[in-house]
């Protein structure tokens, strides 16, 4: 039996902030339980819904050195879906009403955990051979891994993959107080270990002293290897590249099921999606205060809003989007300005735009179910979720080709009458817009041909079983 260990800062269904949160708690599910263990280490925030938090075991409390700090450290425990969690539990880094906040004081905190998570090893009794670690929030576990604790037998054959979700943040904070905070000596903190810029980067003290680095897709782990989507750190991963794998992320296709799912007005599958999705349409132009009529082309657009999803160039051209016969469904949160941009947009074209800033488990499948496209014109995208569920409900995808974006989604070729959605290729808001009046003639002009895209991206796999194959290969060579 190999014995794996996740470390990463959130998972479905404790918590969950962006797609990092999905794959934590999905792919470890998806391996062959035969042959491999996988237990996943989570912060016990107190902002999980009390519904888990009072489930959980006590499993175990010690006090933890972390520098010149003695800080506590308590072990709980969960199942769910047959996976073990582990929650790391301290009431002075893990409070509050979200999981991250200040970042300065998430730094701190994910130094404490990122060390805890091996401190309990011992303690709990569980020896993994490899620890796979998930974004910034995790990067100083290979770290420690390679100096702290590399007298002690216990930690001697293990391994760790550091796995990129989003090269943009970093976990990046002064030398000084980085050495403060983790007690890693000062000859850590050159350029080709962790510093960078003069500061001290936990991610890339991961990228640095992983055995294995993986990102979320292909086009993404090539991407990354440029100066244009590096985020400074592609010299490093150029260097690493023989290590560099992606492998692309997956969804739960239980959880996401358009024939069995509760929270939409009515089931559906790839023989009955053309009455299913029109009734869903309803549904969600009832829920969404726009006018009923399952004739109209309605995008969606399900996101965290922030200057990654190429919401700038929604900006640029919604005046000439909301001219065409559409409405255009938005939900999510973020940054302050684009919340105001879809508000605004909504109070110009009553009717037509219906701006949800807030996240709502129910409105997402609605919208997944009950929309024909989704847009997604990110900048970069490592790999993106919204594409595939999208996907899987019948719901056709607009994508800029980047990342995950551009290895998931096939564009539609008229001639062959192949393809599962649109893309463009630049970041140019004209080219948006053609390719968004591209599907809207398709839609409304070539009903039977739009009706193929959409079946065609029902009947395409999305599901882990193919990317878990691949953890399960990458697992067994390091081994
Ligand atoms: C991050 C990326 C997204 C990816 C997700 C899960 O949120 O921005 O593209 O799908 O992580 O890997």
């Amino acid at each position: 039996m190999k014995k794996i260990l996740f470390v990463a800062s959130e998972s479905v269904p404790f918590i969950k902030t962006g797609g990092l949160a999905d794959v934590v708690g999905t792919l470890p599910k998806s391996f062959n339980k035969a042959e491999y263990d996988v237990r996943v280490v989570l912060p016990n925030y107190m902002c999980i819904d009390a519904k888990y938090r009072d489930a959980m075991k006590d499993v175990a409390s010690f006090q933890m050195d972390l520098s010149w700090r003695y800080q506590y450290v308590g072990v709980k425990e969960l199942e769910v879906d047959g996976v073990i969690f582990y929650f790391i539990d301290n009431l002075f880094y893990f409070t509050g009403d979200k999981p991250y906040g200040d970042m300065q004081m998430d730094i701190e905190k994910f130094c404490y955990f990122s060390k805890a998570a091996l401190a309990i090893l011992p303690v709990i009794g569980f020896q993994p051979d490899i620890i796979h670690c998930h974004d910034w929030q995790a990067g100083l576990v290979p770290v420690f891994l390679k100096t702290l604790f590399a007298g002690q037998d216990f930690y001697k054959d293990m391994k760790t993959i550091m796995t990129i979700h989003n090269l943009r943040f970093q976990g990046m904070t002064g030398m000084d107080r980085l050495m403060d905070m983790t007690g890693l000596h000062s000859d850590l903190f050159t350029e080709d270990k962790m510093g960078s810029l003069g500061c001290g980067n936990m991610l890339k003290g991961g990228i640095t002293y992983a055995d294995k680095v993986t990102t979320v897709s292909e086009t993404y782990a090539q991407e990354i290897q440029t100066d244009y989507f590096g985020e400074k750190l592609d010299a490093l991963l150029r260097y690493r590249k023989e290590d560099l794998v992606g492998i692309v992320n997956g969804i739960d296709y239980d959880a996401y099921n358009p024939a069995t799912d509760q929270q939409i007005a009515c089931s559906y599958d790839p023989n009955t999606f053309l009455d299913g999705k029109k009734k869903n349409k309803v549904a969600l132009q009832q829920e969404t205060g726009l006018p009923e009529n399952p004739d109209k082309f309605v995008i969606g657009i399900i996101s965290r809003l922030t200057d990654q999803k190429g919401l700038d160039l929604i900006d640029r051209v919604m005046d000439e989007i909301c001219h065409e016969d559409i409405q255009f469904v938005i939900l999510g949160t973020g940054e302050y300005r684009y919340e105001e941009m879809f508000r605004y947009y909504q109070q110009k074209y009553p009717g037509k735009v219906s701006a949800n800033i807030f996240y709502s488990d129910k409105l997402s499948k609605m919208m997944y179910a009950g929309c024909d496209a989704i847009l997604m014109p990110s900048l970069f995208e490592p790999c993106g979720l919204c594409q595939l569920m999208a996907l899987r409900y019948g719901t056709v995808p607009i994508v800029r080709e980047t990342g995950g974006l551009k290895d998931t989604v096939e564009a539609y070729d008229e001639v062959r009458k192949r393809g599962n959605g649109f893309s463009f290729a630049n970041y140019n808001a004209h080219e948006m817009l053609f390719t968004i009046q591209y599907a809207i003639r398709t839609y409304n002009q070539h009903r039977e041909d739009w009706n193929g895209i959409v079946k065609r991206g029902m009947l395409k796999d999305y599901s882990w079983m193919h990317s878990a194959k691949t953890y399960e290969k990458l697992y067994d060579i390091m081994l």
